[in-house]
């Protein structure tokens, strides 16, 4: 008899501090910050414009912050509390656009570009998030390309400009050639004309 109470109030324990538990998660739970990001490796090439995607989700409203960091340093790109206040450093005026799922638009990538983007997302109690995006930038060869290319026809066409020129030029001095000719001959003629007459 005694064992028995001895269990359950056990069993009742174990009961009452999984409900204080599972409470207490469920407590926490609105005040978390979920963030998801679909591609965390991005490859561009130079002068793309290129969406570092995210979403993020939490009950209040969050603030927004977006690093970047290379070899050259870590830099601040932008920071805003959705309806509040939006502060893009210098250096990313005018090259960034901001979305309310937490992505951010980068216009025109450089070299420089390349490198890690963290995003921190904190919520108003305090929790935060954070999230990755690789960012890979590679020179356009197929510019260097074009280039030869359009040299290739340039030069092509000089030349057949050229042989045309040369060409046309072969053919007048032949003409002019053949008429000092004729006029050579008839005033030959003319002079033995003259002496015959003489
Ligand atoms: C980016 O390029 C690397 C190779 O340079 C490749 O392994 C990777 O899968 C590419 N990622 C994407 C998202 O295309
Ligand atoms: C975030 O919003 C932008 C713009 O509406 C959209 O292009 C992008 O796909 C969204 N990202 C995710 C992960 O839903
Ligand atoms: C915006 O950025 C500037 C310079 O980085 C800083 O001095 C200022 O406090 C920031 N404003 C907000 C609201 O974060």
């Amino acid at each position: 008899m005694r064992s028995l109470r001895g269990c359950r109030r056990r069993g009742a324990i174990v009961g009452t501090v999984t409900l204080c538990l599972a409470a207490g998660w469920a407590l926490q739970t609105p005040g978390g910050v979920s963030l998801i990001v679909p591609q965390p490796n991005i490859n561009a090439t130079v002068a793309q414009n290129i969406l570092l995607s995210v979403e993020y989700s939490c009950r209040g409203i969050a603030t927004v912050e977006w690093k970047h960091v290379s070899s050259w340093g870590t830099t601040k790109i932008v920071e805003w509390k959705s309806g509040n206040y939006i502060n893009i450093s210098s250096a990313y005026k005018d090259r960034v656009t901001t979305f309310e799922n937490g992505s951010i638009q980068l216009l025109n990538v450089g070299m420089r570009d390349a490198g890690y983007y963290f995003i921190t997302v904190t919520e108003e109690y305090g929790t935060n998030t954070y999230g990755t995006i690789i960012l890979n930038v590679y020179e356009i060869i197929y510019e260097d390309l074009h280039f030869v290319v359009v040299l290739f026809v340039f030069l092509a066409a000089v030349s057949a400009i050229l042989i045309c020129f040369m060409w046309l030029c072969n053919k007048s001095l032949y003409l002019f050639q053949k008429k000092t000719h004729k006029l050579t001959a008839s005033t030959t003629e003319e002079i033995e004309l003259e002496t015959i007459e003489c």
